[in-house]
């Protein structure tokens, strides 16, 4: 069977994909970004340095990886030009070796940004701005214009693009057949799939496991494992309906930032608002739950820096997502966030008009009207970002994963407890 592996965003986006592919690219010798485009913002902290990635897949930070950008993103040369030079610029290589960009992706153009900036629709799904859904839509309607077509032109960006540019689909299948390792790296997030998502509040590719394919031109029979990567609670950014949030959207748009606080107030200040901040969440104040969460888990965009949206791990949209990526395996990340709180909440289903479903809704409005049904455990104080097996967890950090495991229906291979390389825990059950 082939080595290959597809890592796809289990949630809302940002559950922290970079990370689990930047751990998990140790084994890897191919890494494929196989759908979207700079509205991803991946991070990876390694080393001490952190590195933010938008499209080149964060197998890069690695050294002697093949990285490849698929068929199935859409990619704005300016963009990527940058992003190759800042990465330089943080001391890594980055060439034709380790760098390939596939000739059937398609080009942002500067039309695509405009259009998506300033259009209706992009404004009330709180779109990042990138000119994503208006260059899918040239591609869909067939006037986009090819990666490949595009370095034909004599622009200084093509011309420095131009050796990077291959078709992909045969390099990648050589190595899966060679029985190299290929990672595949998702972009966003199941319930931001155009298809399987909380449509219209979605982006305009497909996000998930199936998009792998499509997006590298790999068939199905070649994919060993899907991991789905998912924080211990929940974000969302942008618009679109959000069941288990704390709080609502106008509130966490309008509340300071942890970056203008800490500019604003002292370090010791700072610890008393947080402080407050616990005590409060405690006394079960739930959009202070919800601010806690963004303070502790700093959850600000990578690409636009808006406040994420937070709110308690929704165990009914986990299942689904589990389903329609047919997960063999989950990583939780960003465990740690969850300290100093009294009680942790799971969400196990949905009442709509009164009657009880477990079963996820597909529909926006449908799923707006959605109350959670949930599940309170203990929390722990601790922090635990120390913690290096499972056994250096608390009773109750250990019950909720295990509750977590049980909820979205596929076992825990890979534990996050930190931003860094080394704050992860794997369980040794993969297959990769
Ligand atoms: P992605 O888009 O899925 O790759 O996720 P992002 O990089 O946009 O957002 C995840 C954020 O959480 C980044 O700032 C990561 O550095 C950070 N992060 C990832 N895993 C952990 C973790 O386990 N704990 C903490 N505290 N931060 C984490
Ligand atoms: P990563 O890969 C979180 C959201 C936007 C908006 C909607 C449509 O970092 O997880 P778009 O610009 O794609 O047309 O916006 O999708 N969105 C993301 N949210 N993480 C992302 O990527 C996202 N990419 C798009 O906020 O709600
Ligand atoms: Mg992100």
């Amino acid at each position: 069977m082939a080595n290959t592996l597809i890592i796809v965003g289990g949630q809302f986006g940002d559950e922290g994909k970079g990370k689990i592919v930047d751990f998990l690219a140790e084994k890897a010798d191919m890494i494929v970004r196989y759908s979207g485009g700079n509205n991803a913002g991946h991070t990876v902290v390694s080393g001490g340095e952190t590195f933010k990635l938008h499209i080149i897949p964060s197998g890069i930070i690695r050294k002697n990886k093949v990285n490849i950008i698929g068929n199935g993103t859409v990619v704005n040369p300016d963009v990527l030009v940058d992003e190759m030079e800042n990465l330089e610029k943080m001391g890594l290589t980055v060439n034709e070796k380790n760098l390939i960009l596939s000739s059937a992706a398609h080009v942002i153009s500067e039309r695509h940004i405009m259009d998506d900036s300033s259009s209706a629709s992009s404004k009330m799904i709180g779109t990042t701005g990138r000119g994503i859904g208006p260059c899918y839509c040239d591609k869909v309607v067939r006037t986009g214009t090819r990666i490949g077509d595009f370095v034909k032109g004599k622009s200084g960006t093509a011309v420095s693009l131009r050796p990077f540019v291959k078709d992909t689909y045969s390099i990648i299948n050589d190595a899966i057949d060679a029985g190299k390792h290929v990672l595949f790296e998702g972009a966003q997030g199941t319930l931001l799939d155009v298809d399987h998502g909380t449509y219209p509040f979605v982006t305009s590719s497909n996000s998930i496991a199936g998009g792998a394919l499509i997006g590298s031109g790999v068939g199905p029979t070649k994919i060993r494992e899907v991991c789905g990567v998912f924080k211990a609670y929940s974000t969302r950014v942008g618009g679109g309906p959000f069941p288990t949030e704390l709080g609502n959207e106008s509130m966490t748009k309008e509340e300071d930032s942890v970056d203008m606080l800490r500019k604003e107030l002292s370090a010791e200040g700072f610890e008393r608002l947080l402080r407050k901040t616990v005590i409060k969440a405690n006394e079960g104040d739930a959009y202070t739950q919800g601010r806690l969460l963004r303070m502790q888990g700093y959850e600000y965009g990578t690409t636009t820096s808006r406040p994420r949206r937070t709110g308690w791990f929704d165990g009914v949209a986990a299942r689904y997502a589990a389903r329609v990526n047919g997960m063999t395996c989950a990583a939780i990340t960003k465990l740690d966030v969850l300290r100093n709180l009294d009680k942790i909440k799971i969400c196990v289903a949905y009442l709509i008009n009164g009657k009880q479903t477990g079963n996820f809704l597909l529909g926006a409005e449908e799923l707006s009207k959605a109350v959670p049904v949930y599940e309170e455990m203990s929390g722990w104080k601790e922090d635990i970002s120390k913690a290096r097996k499972a056994d250096d967890l608390p009773a109750a950090a250990k019950n909720y994963l295990g509750r977590l495991q049980q909820v979205i229906g596929v076992p825990i291979g890979i534990i996050s407890v930190g931003a860094g390389r080394e704050e992860t825990i794997p369980l040794g059950n993969m297959l990769w």
